[in-house]
């Protein structure tokens, strides 16, 4: 299988490893507007044809698949292009900003029959796969209550460098520069991970956003810092039970954290995933009226990247696909809608 990367900076990195090192998948083309970029990445990962636009490479079409790494922005138009060249493609998250971009991806790949996939990488993990299946065999019964959380530090803390003179997390910080906060960076990871990992579909939303005050004028040279950086969201889910789900850029302590909580009618679930590893927990049957948590061996799981290649050459069509993610970005879009004609209701009561 011929694979083509498009687009070259800091997550396609993952993807030419990943990627190089399934048996069978040649990197036989990248992609990069960025002429230097495209060079260094192409030299350093061993591909032999370079462009420096879309056009270019399909015009020369001697590829099978693309795993298109372009920017938030720039995945909607790259991506229709190559599914009217009848390529598959493996789309980095999340798949478009809004929904109804991200439904027409949805609507041309479908139209045209080919394998179209979203690289939503928490589906990685084996503990929340374990977890998905346990509740799909009943091991908690009916789930009434879900509790979800993307932790991050970088705006707290240096392990990845000073926010304040990085582009790399300046940009994320304003939406000038094309960002939706940390809703629309890690919102669609922590949602799939709580609908994935729950099986439920989502069914209402309402959400609360937040930007702090974080440098003098809220500006840092051409970066107006007016992206959330915070968000709390209540859901229900279509079986009835609520949800719970929060990310944050402020979590001192925790640099790259996502935890999920599932509570039943007969047990209760936990999943957390963080840059040591990732841990399984469960109480139910005997354990229940002791609170006694079991920790299990949750194994290992084939990749996105893996399933991706498994799925052009059996035909089979993947999950996550386009339609999952266009849902998810539908929910995305609400909790904007509710957040910002939120309705507040006085917790006070007057006693006059
Ligand atoms: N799945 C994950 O966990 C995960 C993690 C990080 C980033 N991402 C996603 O990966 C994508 C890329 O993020 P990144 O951090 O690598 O960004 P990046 O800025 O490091 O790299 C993007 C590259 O795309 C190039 N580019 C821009 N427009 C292009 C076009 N029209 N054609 C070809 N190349 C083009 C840029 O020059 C740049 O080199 C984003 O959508 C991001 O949300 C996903």
């Amino acid at each position: 299988m011929r694979l083509l990367i498009i687009g070259t900076g800091w997550m396609a990195e993952q993807h030419a490893t990943q990627f190089g090192g399934i048996e069978g998948v040649e990197l036989i083309g990248a992609v990069d507007i960025d002429r230097a970029r495209v060079d260094e990445f192409s030299e350093r990962h061993g591909i032999p044809n370079r462009f420096t636009s879309l056009e270019e490479a399909l015009a020369w079409n001697q590829f099978d698949a693309a795993a298109n790494v372009t920017p938030d922005r720039m995945h909607h138009p790259t991506t229709l292009m190559l599914v009217a060249a009848g390529k598959p493609v493996l789309c980095e998250k999340p798949l478009a900003e809004n929904y109804s971009r991200a439904s027409e991806m949805a609507d041309a790949a479908e139209r045209k029959g080919i394998i179209n996939m979203v690289n939503l990488t928490y589906r990685n993990v084996a503990s929340l796969q374990k977890a998905r299946e346990m509740v799909l065999a009943g091991v908690i019964g009916e789930i009434k209550h879900v509790e979800a959380s993307y932790l991050q530090s970088w705006l707290v803390a240096k392990f990845w460098g000073d926010w304040r003179d990085d582009p790399k997390w300046l940009w994320r910080l304003s939406r000038s520069h094309g960002s939706n906060g940390v809703l629309g960076d890690v919102g669609i990871h922590i949602l799939d991970f709580a609908s994935y990992g729950a099986g439920l579909d989502i069914d209402h939303v309402f959400c609360r956003l937040k930007t702090f005050d974080k440098a003098p004028g809220n500006k840092i040279g051409e970066y107006e810092l007016d992206a959330n950086d915070s968000f709390t969201m209540a859901l229900d889910f279509t079986n009835g039970a609520l949800g719970v789900v929060h990310a944050s850029r402020w979590a001192t302590g925790h640099l790259n954290e996502l935890r999920l909580r599932m509570y039943g009618d007969r047990g209760g679930i936990e999943v957390v995933h963080n840059l040591q590893g990732s841990a399984l927990r469960v109480c139910a049957g005997g354990n229940i009226d002791s609170a006694t948590w079991e920790t299990l061996d949750a194994g290992s799981v084939p990749t996105n990247y893996q399933r991706f290649v498994d799925a052009i050459r059996t035909g089979v069509p993947p999950e996550p696909s386009f339609r999952h993610a266009a849902e998810l970005q539908k929910v995305l879009d609400l909790a904007l809608v509710a957040a910002d004609k939120r309705t507040e209701l006085m917790a006070r009561a007057d006693t006059q």
